[in-house]
């Protein structure tokens, strides 16, 4: 099946999270439905920042989500620490999540607007229960002094009272006093401008270094993905396109579609040629997605074959994976890898 297949995942003891055969279908009008995730595997060694980058739409956050078990996957599993967290309820559901932690896209609304924000980032301690009223203030306090805020004026406000980059600050604060092992940062800097853009970067980069977090990192900005991750998926159209270490991919992208988004970054050096495949059209609806390669009708490479067959994930250079039946690379596939 196209963009599946689970031949990139690592079967190592540093592996934290395990994402294999993640399907996530939502129900739309009447019969239909929207495929927004079609089996994907992914996985997360500890500390490794892995991100996952494709256009508006191609179903990065249902991915999150759905890791996140808000709500659970149509289908599929997700392992953290080797522990299966599909189906789980109550109280182990509960102690797996706080392994988990997730900062939003939008920082002013995914903060409750009538709450304190002492109280915003000490929710998750005050549901788990296990320490004081005392305990549970000096921790939310120095968090939120972490952060970047001052605790003795922020703790009594509320969100609407911070602008976006300082609400962002205080969802940070809000994941990390849980003192998670593995956070998903849903674009947590694209609704920011620029300069606060970069000032929320090195504060996820302090904090992960600081408290050994491996991140999950979504982007539609691959001058984000590339300026921090250490291994990067494509995804497009619900699917996986291609798998590899950040510079590999970056310097020689193997899927056409990998190709054509890299290509469709503006080019710092105005002298400098501009490459080849540029790309065209619209992302096509998840409720029909194209048969065989979903990424046939926008592939300058594409051929009869890709309608028919859907590729399946494979190892076109050592370490280096791609789900295409004609991948860019010079000469055929079996001169790279055998
Ligand atoms: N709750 C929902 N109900 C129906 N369709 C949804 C829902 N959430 C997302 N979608 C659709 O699923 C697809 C993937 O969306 P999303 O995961 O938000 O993508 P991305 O985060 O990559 O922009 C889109 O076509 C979107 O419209
Ligand atoms: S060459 Fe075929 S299989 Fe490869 S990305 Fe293009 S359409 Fe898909
Ligand atoms: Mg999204």
């Amino acid at each position: 099946m196209a963009g599946s297949g689970t031949a990139h995942l690592r079967a190592d003891d540093d592996v934290i999270l395990g994402v294999r055969n993640l399907t996530v279908e939502y129900r739309g009008k009447g019969d239909e439905r929207v495929y927004a995730v079609s089996d994907i595997s992914f996985d997360a060694r500890r500390g490794e920042t892995v991100g996952l980058v494709g256009e508006s739409g191609c179903g990065k956050s249902s991915a999150a989500k759905s890791i996140m078990q808000l709500p659970p996957p149509t289908s599929g599993s997700v392992q953290v620490d080797g522990v299966e967290i599909v189906g789980l309820r109550g109280s182990e559901m509960r102690r797996q999540r706080s392994k988990l932690q997730m900062i939003f896209q939008d920082p002013i609304s995914s903060l409750n607007p009538l709450r304190r924000v002492e109280d915003i980032v000490a929710e998750g301690l005050r549901i788990q229960g296990d320490l004081s009223k005392a305990e549970i203030i000096t921790r939310t306090r120095a968090m939120i002094e972490r952060v970047g805020l001052d605790p003795e004026t922020a703790s009594d406000r509320r969100p609407h009272e911070f602008s976006g980059g300082q609400c962002q600050r205080i969802s940070i604060a809000r994941a990390m006093v849980l003192d998670p092992e593995l956070v998903i940062c849903d674009e947590p800097v694209s609704a920011l401008d620029v300069l606060v853009q970069a000032q929320i970067i090195n504060l996820l980069k302090e904090m992960k270094q600081r408290y050994q977090l491996t991140l999950v990192f979504i982007a539609h900005d691959l001058a984000v993905v590339k300026n921090l991750s250490d291994r990067v998926v494509v995804m497009y159209l619900g699917k996986v396109c291609e798998v590899a270490a950040t510079e590999e991919l970056f310097s020689s992208p193997v899927h056409p579609y990998t190709r054509a988004l890299i290509d469709s970054v503006p080019e710092p050096d105005p002298t400098a040629v501009v490459s080849q495949a540029q790309l065209e059209g619209d992302l096509p609806s998840p409720m029909n997605p194209p048969s065989g390669c979903r990424f046939r009708t926008r592939c300058p490479s594409a051929q009869e074959r890709c309608a028919l067959e859907e590729p399946e994930i494979r190892e076109i250079r050592p370490g280096h994976f791609a789900a295409c039946h004609f991948p860019l690379v010079d000469g055929p596939v079996d001169k790279v890898l055998v």
